[in-house]
């Protein structure tokens, strides 16, 4: 591969962002082949294409937003999530791998206690909407969001990845619209501070502030989909819910406080507290 005829790329990227060496260069190789509509093989195949100053043009159109700031998944237009390739634009969360940490536990309490009804608030690109339906197509999932453009990328996401599964997404600031009750309410809500300094991080500020931020504490998503999950909850039903990592015993804390019962706090990868839950044994 020529890629040492991108030493001043490389360096740049690496400088600008704190990544690797070998991050750089993957995320170069890239944008090289999407700017060129290669596939990434033929860069391996043939090293020379990546001397042709056509195609090193186009390639630099592209680099120039990536060195501003812009997140890769955002210039690609798609994220890998839970194995499956998302359609992303700027009106949507980029999908996290410590959201995939959700999508299991939530497959893993359907199979457990035969669960047949989901409600998704907050679903962004539909990614863990559309990735439990993958995995469960026998149950019926409705997905909200409270923008509308959200849910034209969800749909046309689940349309493309589960067109089987008829999820049913609606327009709704968190439960105002949703109506009947649920076994299962997941949902990875805003939940950073307001004033929180990673806000001006590069990437996120390329991202919608109304999938980050909830109030000065971070917390009044999180309190209000805990607080009022129990009246959209069936009997025995389970709440799950991803938050930061700092806000794990705040989750627990109302939890208990709603009467909820088998508390679970997991953490992700990385060590972090990442989703809390439990179960509700009365209808309300
Ligand atoms: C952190 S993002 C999660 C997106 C997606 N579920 C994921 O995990 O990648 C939070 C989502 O909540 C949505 N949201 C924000 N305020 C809302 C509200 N009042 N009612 C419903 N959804 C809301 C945002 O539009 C955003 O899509």
């Amino acid at each position: 591969m020529k890629i040492d005829s991108f030493e001043s790329d490389i360096v740049s990227l690496a400088q600008a962002f704190g990544i690797s060496r070998s991050q750089a260069i993957s995320e170069i190789k890239i944008l090289f082949a999407y700017s060129n509509s290669l596939d990434p093989v033929e860069l391996i195949k043939d090293p020379n294409v990546m001397l042709d100053p056509k195609k090193v043009e186009k390639y630099k159109k592209l680099f120039k937003d990536r060195l501003q700031g812009k997140p890769v998944a955002y210039i690609l237009g798609y994220k890998e999530f839970y194995g499956l390739s998302f359609q992303v634009n700027q009106s949507v969360l980029i999908p996290r791998p410590d959201t995939e940490l959700l999508v299991d536990l939530a497959i893993q309490k359907i199979k457990q206690h035969d669960l047949r009804t989901v409600l998704e608030l907050g679903t962004g690109s539909g990614a863990i909407a559309v990735s439990v339906a993958t995995h469960m197509p026998h149950i019926k999932i409705t997905a909200t969001d409270v923008s509308s453009v959200a849910l034209e990328v969800a749909t046309k996401n689940a349309k493309a990845l589960c067109p089987n599964n008829l999820i049913k997404f609606q327009k709704s600031d968190w439960f105002s619209e949703v109506s009947g009750v649920f076994d299962l309410v997941l949902s990875n809500p805003p939940y950073i501070a307001e004033d929180d300094i990673h806000l001006q991080g590069e990437g996120v500020r390329y991202e919608p502030l109304s999938a980050l931020t909830s109030g000065a504490s971070g917390l009044d998503a999180l309190s209000l989909i805990i607080k009022q999950s129990k009246h959209y909850l069936d009997k025995g039903g389970w709440v799950l819910v991803e938050h930061g990592h700092d806000q794990r015993d705040s989750c627990g804390k109302l939890l208990r406080t709603e009467g909820f019962t088998s508390l679970l706090a997991k953490s992700d990868l990385g060590g972090n507290p990442r989703v809390s839950g439990g179960r509700m044994m009365f209808e309300y």
